[in-house]
């Protein structure tokens, strides 16, 4: 669904919207960005810095080059025991993936119990992504997660481009024997490409899912054992001579999102398995809704062999017509910038001698370890844990004090202008909305959502 992925995004885009106060510029398939905020957010809004890295489309944006390069696959395995103090906080990253192979947005946090990382919604709240630094193109990507449970609650594991492409997992809380696995070539929906495996309550059960992208096929996994096979060759589309199959290079996404919400479009909250009880056990105890992720493997397969090169650290797109496989480049470009008046187009702006440079690379370091300190919690029986955890942590003290104003700002401007109402509806019990009109329009109801959200937790 390509609303998952537009949740999955907002609260990453709403923490960058919040710092600024000046007037929005959209962007969409009709209207692409100016050259002085020349990158397309993933809620359709343009600007530098934080819209230019991981949630940049590259699509709507001023041009190919405006978004970051995308700092290329490198194999790894993490395992998220005493995790959350080492992740960044997506609000404050400006591409230095030394600092940081995890962003999160929202709000995580450690479970000793189960040597694991929590990924928490609170009630009301639009919940939790953790993101790559990095992107795979191609490569195998496997998870070790419990997901959340009931209606309306939706997990995601998820692999996805800043050209729209995106293999996804989704876990509805309504059904938790049922695994949906689904696939995007630049947002275009086609509910055909949806199908289910079954499985062992994916709530009470670490499962491993995995995602193995070659060039021409996908499989999706549970267990090492194969639930779904999609050929690169099944997908093509003669009418615009292309294969509508996922090519480009893709961030590793989880997140807990509430697709239930009674806000919601009809279609979503129906996908979604029924409105969500905001007032069910977990939110009184732990006090949130809650995804469990245990561990994250990523193998790298080599990328084509007729990709043109000239450098080894960063994926880069060389043609604003399409978006294909055809049109990546492998470059030593800057995947970094100075200060978040930065983008593809200029990535050094902002950085006027190398003190600043510093000063300000230690501000964000700063504000990064108090947001570590405060979701960082051990834990010694489960439901205690989480209820400590609950009670003392709060990611939105990662934003730095100066920056209240400012939300407030944003937070209350945007709750008069949200442009939402009815735009992602769909009669067919899947949430996408038809065209990227819609989805831009949806994005912005989400996105002032999540700004008082943000503000809220
Ligand atoms: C990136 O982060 C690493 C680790 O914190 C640091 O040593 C390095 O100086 C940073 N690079 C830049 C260019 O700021
Ligand atoms: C969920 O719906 C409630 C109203 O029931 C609203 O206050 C809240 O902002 C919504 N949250 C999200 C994330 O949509
Ligand atoms: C990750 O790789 C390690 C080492 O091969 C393996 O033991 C573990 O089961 C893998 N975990 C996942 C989630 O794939
Ligand atoms: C959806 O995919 C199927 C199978 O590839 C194809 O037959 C159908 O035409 C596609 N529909 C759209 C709207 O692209
Ligand atoms: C997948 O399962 C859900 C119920 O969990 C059902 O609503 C949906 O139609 C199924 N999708 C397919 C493609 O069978
Ligand atoms: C697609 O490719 C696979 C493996 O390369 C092959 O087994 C299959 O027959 C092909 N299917 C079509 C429709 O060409
Ligand atoms: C081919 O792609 C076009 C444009 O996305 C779509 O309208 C059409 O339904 C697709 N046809 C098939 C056979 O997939
Ligand atoms: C290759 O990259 C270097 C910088 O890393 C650049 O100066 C040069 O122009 C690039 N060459 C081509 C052919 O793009
Ligand atoms: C795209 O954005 C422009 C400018 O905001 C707007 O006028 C236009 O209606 C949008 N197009 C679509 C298809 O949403």
């Amino acid at each position: 669904m390509a609303i998952v992925r537009n949740w999955l995004f907002c609260l990453v885009g709403v923490f960058s919207f919040v710092l600024r106060v000046e007037a929005s510029t959209y962007c969409n398939a009709t209207q692409a960005c100016p050259q002085d905020k020349p990158c397309c957010s993933q809620f359709g809004e343009c600007g530098t810095g934080q819209y230019c890295l991981n949630n940049c489309d590259v699509r709507y944006s001023f041009s190919q080059d405006s978004c970051m390069p995308v700092p290329i696959c490198k194999s790894s395995s993490t395992k998220f025991n005493d995790y959350s103090s080492k992740m960044g906080n997506a609000d404050v990253f400006l591409g230095n993936v030394s600092e940081a192979d995890w962003l999160y947005s929202g709000r995580v946090l450690d479970y000793d119990d189960e040597e694991s990382l929590i990924l928490a919604m609170p009630k009301n709240s639009g919940g939790t992504i953790i993101s790559s630094t990095r992107a795979v193109w191609y490569g195998k990507v496997s998870a070790r997660i419990k997901t959340s449970h009931l209606a309306g609650v939706i997990t995601a594991f998820i692999l996805y481009s800043g050209a729209g492409d995106e293999i996804d997992y989704e876990f509805v809380g309504a059904d938790l024997e049922t695994v949906q696995t689904n696939y995007y070539w630049e947002s275009v929906l086609n509910f055909t490409n949806s199908a289910n495996i079954s499985t062992t309550d994916t709530f009470d059960n670490f499962h491993t899912y995995e995602m193995d992208w070659h060039e021409d096929y996908v499989t999706w996994s549970i267990d090492n054992v194969v639930g779904r096979t999609l050929f690169k060759n099944e997908t093509y589309n003669s009418t615009t001579n292309s294969y509508h199959y996922p090519q480009t290079p893709s961030k590793v996404d989880i997140s807990i999102w509430p697709g239930g919400n009674s806000t919601n479009a009809p279609g979503t909250i129906a996908w979604s398995g029924g409105e969500i009880n905001w007032d069910a056990p977990d939110i009184s105890d732990p006090g949130y809704y809650y995804a469990i992720v245990n561990e994250i493997n990523i193998t790298c397969y080599d990328p084509p062999s007729s990709v043109k090169k000239n450098g080894t650290s960063a994926y880069i797109y060389t043609s604003s017509d399409e978006f294909l496989e055809k049109d990546i480049a492998i470059t030593d470009d800057d995947v970094m910038m100075d200060t978040d008046g930065g983008s593809g187009l200029d990535p050094h702006k902002g950085a006027t001698t190398s003190s600043v440079q510093k000063t300000s690379s230690s501000t964000s370091a700063s504000s990064k370890s108090s947001s570590e300190a405060s979701s960082s919690h051990s834990t010694s029986t489960k439901k205690g844990s989480k209820t400590t955890s609950a009670s003392s942590s709060s990611t939105s003290s990662s934003s730095s004090s100066t920056k209240k104003g400012d939300k407030d700002i944003s937070a209350s401007t945007s709750l008069v202008s949200p442009s939402s109402s009815g735009a992602a509806s769909s009669s067919t019990g899947s949430a996408s909305s038809a065209g990227m009109g819609a989805n831009v329009a949806t994005n912005w109801g989400l996105t002032a959502v999540c700004v008082v959200l943000g503000y809220i937790i």
